[in-house]
């Protein structure tokens, strides 16, 4: 990154909350009736009229706590931190810059075909938006041949039900299935922090949205790419933003089609999800994504040999304990359960620990609600690219040493990124009787390297909590998306 560049943006600043009287004042948690006076942010996000696209319509019980952080650079054309609030009024936003005509060449991409014509694209092709797919459709069934034919062999675990780990004593318990969601399980397959020192593989979920040309913008003038874990119905309503993301050589991964915990789906419902996301990501840019992140990181073994199976790799964000993960908690700004200052303290706490780390690390962002986008490109990123030691910020397949090539089926030249799938040995599939703990095929094949399953403390209420807001949230505005 150009340091010239940076240096127009970068302006050193202890910030502080509200920073004009609340100088490293440390708000405590308020009771109710008086949270509106210790929080100047409360009267904004109280007396909005009508919810803009992009915000949650959600109104906060209480307002979130206000707390102190510090940061070595902000943004000096940032959103002040007392607008970015649950229901604050609606900010410009750019709408996709650029019309790329059909066949427009990604000649930063070797053996790339030409982007596809997007009045091709028609939505009445695709399943219905922010629901499950039916399974019992042609594309569907076929995927499902497809991991038959994988070869890879699904295990026989039983779906768990919603509401995360105290659902599920049983499968929380079961450390057979390295639940993610209950303990912090993760196999080798799994992506979960770039290898090298003080490295960010940069990621952001859950668009491409109304408010993603804004991070876009900033990206490009810090000259900073990132992964995108976009979700299938929101590449249907923003086909034109998402190739702008790849044609401005981000990386684009899966994020599944309605967002749903995966581990709660049968075998059938998980592959339409996959297998829908790829499809559309695929028709729109023309190429296929071969890695994904699981909504609230909702991943087991049979989600695991699934995705594998759909020549998807797992990369979830970095989790340092089983209760301490890489997560900035941006989403939750809109819904109003987290404020933009304690968003900001988290990413202090993350970046203290990461710089303790003997590996790089990956972190939870997103950039469906422009509250998370303005938090990002006012706050975090100048705040990244002004952290000593200095920080390498790219994206997670650059920080595995690989070329952006391989993050798509059609330009992998198979070198450095293998396909999994051998198609030799067809496999039946089985959903998973109900009640069944037996786990692992071929997976499980880590020769007792199972360090990671020994993190085993219940995360009680993790999934429900995360669940909740998610579906009420995107709930609330798809009239507007
Ligand atoms: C990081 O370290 C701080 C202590 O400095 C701790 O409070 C915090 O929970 C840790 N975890 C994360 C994910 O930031
Ligand atoms: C890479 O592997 C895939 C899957 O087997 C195959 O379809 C593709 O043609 C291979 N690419 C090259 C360049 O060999
Ligand atoms: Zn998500």
């Amino acid at each position: 990154m150009k340091l010239s560049l940076l240096s127009v943006l970068a302006v050193p600043a202890a910030v502080v909350a509200h920073g004009d009287h609340a100088a490293r004042h440390i708000y405590p948690r308020q009771a109710s009736g008086s949270s509106a006076a210790a929080s100047p942010s409360a009267s904004r996000s109280s007396g909005s009229a009508a919810a803009p696209p992009g915000s949650s319509t959600a109104a906060p019980v209480s307002s979130p706590p206000t707390v102190a952080f510090s940061l070595p650079s902000t943004n000096p054309t940032a959103v002040p931190l007392s607008q970015i609030v649950s229901g604050a009024s609606a900010s410009p936003t750019l709408g996709a810059t650029t019309a790329y005509p059909a066949g427009a060449s990604p000649t930063f991409l070797s053996n790339a075909p030409g982007l596809p014509d997007l009045s091709k694209v028609l939505p009445a092709n695709y399943p219905a938006l922010d629901k499950p797919p039916p399974t019992d459709s042609p594309q569907v069934q076929q995927w499902i041949q497809d991991v038959k034919n994988s070869g890879i062999d699904i295990p026989n675990i039983a779906p768990t039900v919603a509401g995360g780990c105290p659902a599920n004593a049983q499968a929380a318990a079961d450390t057979s299935r390295c639940w993610w969601t209950c303990g912090g399980c993760t196999r080798d397959t799994d992506v979960t922090t770039c290898p090298d020192k003080l490295t960010w593989g940069l990621t952001h979920d859950d668009g491409p949205a109304f408010y993603t040309p804004n991070l876009l913008q900033y990206l490009d003038q810090v000259q900073l790419k990132t992964t995108f874990f976009v979700v299938g119905s929101r590449v249907i309503s923003y086909p034109a933003i998402l190739q702008e993301e790849y044609m401005s050589q981000h990386q684009i991964a899966v994020h599944t089609w309605s967002h749903p915990a995966m581990t709660t789906l049968t075998n059938e419902e998980a592959i339409a999800e996959l297998g829908w996301t790829k499809k559309v990501i695929h028709d729109v840019l023309g190429v296929t994504p071969q890695y994904w992140r699981p909504p609230y990181g909702d991943i087991d073994d049979r989600i695991r040999a699934i995705s594998r199976a759909m020549n998807l790799t797992p990369i979830m964000w970095t989790r340092i304990s089983a209760t301490s993960t890489f997560d900035t908690g941006d989403f939750n700004i809109a819904g109003g359960s987290t404020s933009a200052s304690q968003v900001l303290a988290n990413w202090e706490s993350i970046i203290g620990n990461a710089t303790g780390l003997d590996t790089g690390f990956i972190v939870l962002e997103h950039d469906l609600f422009q509250q998370a986008v303005e938090i990002a490109t006012g706050y975090i990123l100048p705040a990244a690219l002004a952290n000593q030691p200095p920080l390498k910020i790219e994206p997670v397949v650059s920080c595995l040493h690989k070329p952006l090539g391989d993050a798509y089926l059609e330009t992998n030249d198979n070198k450095t990124n293998p396909p999994v799938v051998s198609g030799s040995n067809p496999v039946t599939l089985s959903s998973g009787a109900p009640g069944s703990s037996e786990a692992t095929g071929a997976l499980n094949n880590n020769g007792g390297k199972n360090a990671a399953v020994s993190m085993q403390a219940n995360v009680g209420g993790f999934m429900t909590a995360a669940g909740v807001s998610l579906v009420a949230l995107v709930a609330g505005i798809s009239v507007f998306l």
